[in-house]
């Protein structure tokens, strides 16, 4: 079996529901267990939010999701990130998650863990690349395995309009007013980078 970790953060909905697609549609795959927990949200943020109705709509929604906690990550054999864009690099939220993860890193625990990012940015040039690979930087620290969305497996990545996908990873585009919702490409590519990581970590971990 193959544990996979969907670990996301998401302020307005979008990551989550491409995280909650990819959960849906690998839960069928005979050999994982798939597990979707959220990143603790900062106190500063949720008084700081709380009058913005976007935000607490999609802080409803998620209500359910339990909180992310180390033990998650040293369960993981795959983890996939749904990392939304903050400046171009990750939420504060996801980096102080990480940051605690020193004891895992000295121990080696995350060494070999197949690893996927997914992110969402407002603009189609806000974030889009820079967000995936700023965040791979303490992946790649931690030993992990990095995949990525290769061309051939992604036709949707030569698409006619703009909308997200890069061989770095899964992505959305939500759009100026954050309005724009994961459109159905942008999902195929997000359960795809799941697969992925199923697949490798599976052959990794006979
Ligand atoms: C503080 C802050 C910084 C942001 N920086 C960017 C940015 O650099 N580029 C961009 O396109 N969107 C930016 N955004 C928009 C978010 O990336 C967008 O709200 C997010 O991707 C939506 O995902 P979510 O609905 O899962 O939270 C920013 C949002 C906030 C709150």
């Amino acid at each position: 079996m193959v544990n996979l970790l969907i670990v996301y953060y998401s302020a307005y909905g979008h990551i989550f529901k491409m995280t909650s697609t990819v959960k849906e549609e690998m839960k069928g795959i005979d050999e994982v267990r798939i597990k979707m927990v959220k990143v603790p949200e900062f106190e500063s943020a949720k008084e700081n939010m709380s009058g913005q109705e976007a935000y607490v709509n999609a802080q409803e929604l998620q209500e359910d999701v339990p909180e992310a906690s180390l033990k998650d990550l040293k369960w993981a054999d795959g983890i996939l990130w749904g990392i939304p864009t903050r400046f171009g690099n990750m939420p504060a939220q996801i980096k102080q998650f990480i940051d605690q993860a020193g004891g895992l890193w000295q121990e080696g625990k995350l060494e070999d863990v197949v690893t996927g990012i997914m992110t969402s940015t407002n603009t189609m040039h806000g974030g889009q690349e820079t967000t995936i690979i700023t965040s791979l930087i303490p992946m790649i620290h931690l030993g992990m395995i990095y995949v990525g969305l290769p061309y051939g497996e992604n036709p949707e990545l030569f698409p006619a309009e703009a909308k997200g996908g890069s061989p770095y990873g899964a992505s959305t585009v939500a759009g100026a007013d954050g309005s724009r919702t994961p459109v159905e490409d942008e999902l195929k590519m997000a359960v795809r980078l799941g697969k992925r990581i199923y697949k490798v970590a599976k052959s990794i971990n006979k």
